[in-house]
């Protein structure tokens, strides 16, 4: 059972091509059970999962984030921020990488936890996925558009209140390659014994 447990931490990968085969609605159950195991801050429980597998709704979620990205100046350096921004060019961008189920981690406002909390659940998200066969992926840009108001109209028909911070989401289905691990780096550990 350890050994069992380790390897889905360390076989888990961002997986960033998906079959087109829809994931089945039994797994989906099981992968937003396991997110609402996770532990959480005061045991909060403030979280909000929300399930898109419908296409045509995926696609204008994409469409729409492409859209706002175009008008969008990043807050900081980060560099995904401005790949967002630059591959909004591209009118074929999938910024889930044409995953065919998106979940996303939502929280209540003002609340200090609510990004560790949402972590917590997307990870059991992610190794869930790994010991069911599913490939997952962190997607980031739905967090950075939480206060944009014509993403949100489109987001609350999917189901999720405005009142709610988006903390990220997790892309899901059947993987369509295998990425190599990155290698870990050095020196990120200290024992004191
Ligand atoms: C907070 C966070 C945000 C991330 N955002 C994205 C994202 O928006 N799009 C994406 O393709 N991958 C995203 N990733 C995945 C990372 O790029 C990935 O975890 C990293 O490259 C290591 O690869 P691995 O997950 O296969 O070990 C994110 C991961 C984390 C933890």
């Amino acid at each position: 059972m350890k050994d069992e447990i380790l390897n889905c931490i360390k076989s888990r990968r961002s997986i960033r091509k998906f079959k087109r085969e829809q994931i089945d609605a039994s797994q989906l159950d099981a992968l937003l059970e396991a997110a609402t195991w996770a532990p959480s801050g005061g045991n909060n429980q403030s979280w909000l999962f929300v399930a898109v597998r419908n296409g045509d709704m995926l696609a204008r979620i994409n469409e729409r984030l492409r859209q706002s990205f175009l008008a969008w100046t990043p807050d900081d350096d980060y560099p995904a921020k401005r790949k967002a921004v630059i591959n909004a060019q591209n009118e074929n961008v999938s910024y889930f990488h044409h995953a065919p189920t998106l979940i996303i981690a939502a929280n209540v406002p003002d609340y200090q936890n609510a990004m560790a909390d949402c972590a917590t659940a997307l990870q059991n998200i992610f190794l869930a996925a790994t010991a069911m066969g599913l490939g997952s992926c962190w997607i980031n840009q739905l967090r950075w558009l939480t206060n944009d108001a014509p993403l949100r109209d489109l987001l609350a028909e999917a189901g999720l209140p405005k009142d709610r911070v988006i903390c990220g989401s997790a892309a899901v289905g059947y993987p369509d390659h295998a990425p190599p691990a990155p290698k870990r780096k050095e020196g990120v550990v200290v024992i004191f014994r």
